[in-house]
């Protein structure tokens, strides 16, 4: 296939870009500098010229507390630049496959997020996500929203995926043992958004690797023990502790109705991929 990825300077899109490498795929892979996915005019000279089959999202801007406090910046990257590469995917005759959030949920629920509830997000980088999705789907029928949450990988700047660098530093180290996830590893995540795209079946999923989830806590504790790192010296401590900008889901959990009906694999359990990206050297 031809596929255009954008946002692929990123953790995730470097990983796409990869994935689809190896799978013989003609790739035209993006970062910012050479496609900033707010520009009309630049989105469409790049799709006249590449003629993707398949268009893969993975530009956003991600920082959550920012985007708390420049929300109209957040609609424009995460919301009003999908539309756009949405409408052009259609007028291109390209699959659109764009990635989202576990934060379009409130957290309030026990258990995991599927299809069947309803988003209500906490924070505007949350609600301009979910703008994002939807206007996405108003744009094309072949549309492909993949939530995910938790995403640790090479080249990421969160701390899922820098907590083995940063122990390895000496840093006193904390991380929230209240608030739970699903740890989701760039590498399972960019082959099953290829395999999507190739499907090109549209609709909603969600798309975590498997397991019962994690805390923060127990998620640092699991990369420190399979790095061979004391992790006795990681500091539990509460979300609210924090008074952080933007609110955050107190539990994002995510399954996948859709995935299950149509029998797609689940992805490995978060334990076995975090070992092979520790076990890799990742995280440092
Ligand atoms: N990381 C997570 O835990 C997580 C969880 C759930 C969902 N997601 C979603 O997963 C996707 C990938 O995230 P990621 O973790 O790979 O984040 P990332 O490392 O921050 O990658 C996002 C990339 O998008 C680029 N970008 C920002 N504004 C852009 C624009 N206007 N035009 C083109 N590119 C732009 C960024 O470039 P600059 O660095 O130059 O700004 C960055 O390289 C996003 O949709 C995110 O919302 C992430």
């Amino acid at each position: 296939m031809k596929i255009l990825i954008t946002g692929a300077g990123g953790m995730l899109g470097r990983a796409v870009a990869l994935d689809c490498r190896a799978r013989g795929d003609e790739v035209f892979a993006h970062d910012r500098a050479s496609l900033d996915i707010t520009d009309a005019a630049r989105v469409a000279d790049v799709f006249a010229r590449e003629r993707p089959d398949a268009v893969i999202n993975c530009a956003a801007w991600t920082d959550v507390d920012a985007c708390e406090r420049d929300p109209a910046r957040a609609f424009e990257v995460n919301s009003g630049a999908v539309e756009i590469l949405a409408a052009r995917s259609r007028r291109a005759a390209a699959a659109f496959v764009t990635v989202s959030t576990d934060y379009v949920f409130a957290g309030d629920k026990r258990g995991f997020y599927t299809q069947r509830d309803d988003p209500r997000p906490r924070s505007h980088y949350g609600r301009a996500k979910l703008d994002g999705e939807r206007r996405a789907q108003a744009a094309t029928a072949r549309c492909v929203v993949v939530r995910s949450g938790w995403i640790f990988g090479d080249g990421g700047r969160n701390f899922l995926s820098r907590v083995v660098s940063l122990a390895r530093t000496g840093a006193p180290l904390s991380a929230i043992a209240d608030a739970y996830g699903t740890p989701t590893y760039a590498v399972d995540l960019a082959a099953r958004l290829r395999l999507l795209a190739e499907l090109d079946l549209p609709g909603v999923y969600h798309v975590v690797n498997a397991g019962a989830g994690a805390s923060f806590y127990e998620f640092a504790a699991a990369a420190l023990a399979r790095a061979g790192l004391d992790e006795t010296a990681l500091e539990s401590v509460s979300m609210d502790s924090l008074a952080r900008p933007a609110p955050r889901p107190r539990n994002s959990r995510l399954r996948c109705l859709v995935s299950e009906a149509i029998g797609l694999a689940p992805l490995r359990d978060w334990r076995d991929a975090l070992g092979e990206f520790v076990g890799g050297g990742g995280g440092g």
